[in-house]
């Protein structure tokens, strides 16, 4: 596992619930644990995020934790007999002033008054997940008129999606504020927004969280069809952000699943060049819910995300609700570093004709440059305040090993997310400074990380924990201490 590069998101949730379980999924190679708002309450966060941390601390690993927003999910209210069954061809109304707990066979109430104006004749709606597909003939004052082209059983609460995208409610409700706060409560060190529309959406989180006193990094899922209609929606996002996830779920539902493979890749591949990190999710091993394998057609989807360098692959209820959480986390944990075996998974032509924009940027991929072409490298250390320095290198593709030093445990946290990237606790300020590159290998030694006669390279800057600053490399021999 220590070897795997591709990080893990596991989601937690019922089918986890005990420190026991947290610990399991833990060892099998979780790398970051994903708090869905979604479902559950603030107080089952709370107890979730402690497992965590306390079993993180006792296996000596670094577990970064990701709030993921409800965010504006659109969804159909109750029905009086909690289901119904929708045959093609059969008349449904969506109506903003029927009772939220009356719906029947012919009309359910709707918790969103815009979807009379976001809504045209002809018109696609999809209703969870695409399992029950409406085709809009008319559109009233409080009520959208539906004939059903794909039937199937519809139950309470389901989500509604337009074919196509455009239903317009803001990216941030009454409840992803309150969980903002959760959020900073517990230090999470990752927040997701779902369905941003543009950069606007992003920073009114970021500043929400900078309110709560949170400098959380903040993930973008790309799941509208908006965010991916053209290249300026989509950098837009991914410049607001500290990274974005593949929310292959909604997304697909809107763009539609013939579309999906290659924007993923065009996602992945666009989010790295402009150094942010990625999270593939969604479906991974969906069949792993209630089996102990994976397909082949999951293994072959994971593996393909690792090839395309994703930072992460993530796991939903499969480890959330699922039969085999920690079969499911060491599957992908196998399947990652098979993947990683190809050489395309090691060898980078990256940016080998592109100009860098900022001293460290310029120091951190000449020392992946000159770690990758130097035979005798079997480690990257990189002093880091804010886990910057270690994101940029691990935008490159390499066989080794990125090891972030830092004293803080929210960036060592951070570093969890981020591919082929392991975080060591190491404060410089501790020390005399002609002897801090010494103790960074002296840290990395004593963990049986690099060996003696290995050549790591070290970057760090002038000044010891300040950001922004690193301004050097160095290529050293390790050697056993003196003393
Ligand atoms: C640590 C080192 C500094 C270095 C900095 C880079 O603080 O002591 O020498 O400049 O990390 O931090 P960053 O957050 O930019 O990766
Ligand atoms: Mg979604």
């Amino acid at each position: 596992m220590a070897q795997r590069r591709c990080k893990i998101v596991a989601t937690l949730g019922p089918a986890c619930d005990s420190p026991e379980h947290i610990a399991a999924l833990i060892s099998a190679g979780m790398d970051v644990a994903r708090l869905n708002f979604s479902h559950g309450h603030a107080d089952e966060h709370r107890q979730r995020a402690a497992w965590v941390r306390e079993a993180a601390a006792e296996q000596g690993r670094h577990v970064a934790l990701l709030g993921d927003l409800q965010g504006p999910k659109i969804r159909i209210a109750r029905f009086a007999d909690g289901h119904i069954h929708l045959e093609p061809g059969d008349n449904f109304r969506l109506s903003t002033s029927h009772p939220l707990d009356a719906g029947n066979q012919d009309v359910v109430g709707i918790d969103y008054p815009q979807l009379v104006e976001d809504c045209r004749a002809g018109d696609e709606l999809l209703l969870d997940d695409g399992r029950v597909v409406l085709r809009v003939e008319s559109v009233g004052r409080d009520e959208v008129r539906c004939q059903v082209t794909v039937g199937g059983d519809l139950s309470n609460q389901k989500g509604i999606n337009r074919r196509g995208g455009g239903l317009s409610a803001t990216a941030l409700t009454p409840k992803d504020h309150a969980d903002i706060s959760l959020a900073a409560e517990l230090q999470m060190e990752y927040v997701a927004v779902s369905f941003p529309r543009d950069a606007t959406d992003m920073q009114q989180a970021r500043k929400l969280l900078a309110d709560n006193e949170s400098d959380a990094w903040l993930i973008a899922k790309i799941e509208r069809a908006e965010a991916v209609a053209d290249d300026s929606a989509l950098d837009g996002l991914i410049q607001a952000s500290d990274g974005v996830m593949v929310a292959r779920g909604d997304l697909g539902v809107e763009i539609g699943d013939a579309e999906l493979v290659a924007i993923q890749k065009h996602i992945i591949s666009r989010a790295r060049k402009q150094n942010k990190l990625v999270i593939t999710a969604t479906q991974m091993m969906e069949s792993m819910i209630h089996s102990p394998m994976p397909t082949r057609a999951e293994v072959s989807d994971v593996a393909n995300a690792t090839l395309d360098y994703t930072d992460a692959v993530m796991l939903s209820a499969e480890t959330a609700a699922g039969d085999y959480p920690v079969d499911a986390v060491k599957a992908m944990d196998r399947i990652c570093q098979g993947a990683e075996k190809h050489p395309s998974s090691q060898q980078s032509g990256h940016r080998l004709y592109q100009e860098f924009s900022r001293c460290d940027e310029t120091i951190a991929l000449s020392a992946m440059y000159a770690s990758n072409h130097f035979p005798g490298v079997t480690a990257v250390i990189s002093l880091t305040e804010s886990g910057y320095t270690p994101l940029i290198m691990s935008r490159i593709r390499s066989p080794l090993r990125i090891f972030a030093l830092s004293p803080h445990p929210h960036t060592l946290g951070r570093a969890a997310l981020l591919r082929g990237v392991t975080g060591v606790a190491f404060n410089p300020t501790e020390m005399p400074s002609s002897e801090v590159d010494q103790f960074a290998i002296e840290a990395l030694l004593s963990r049986e990380l690099v060996q003696s006669g290995d050549w790591v390279i070290l970057t760090k800057g002038d000044v010891y924990n300040s950001r922004g600053g690193t301004n050097s490399m160095r290529l050293l021999q390790v050697r056993e201490a003196l003393v």
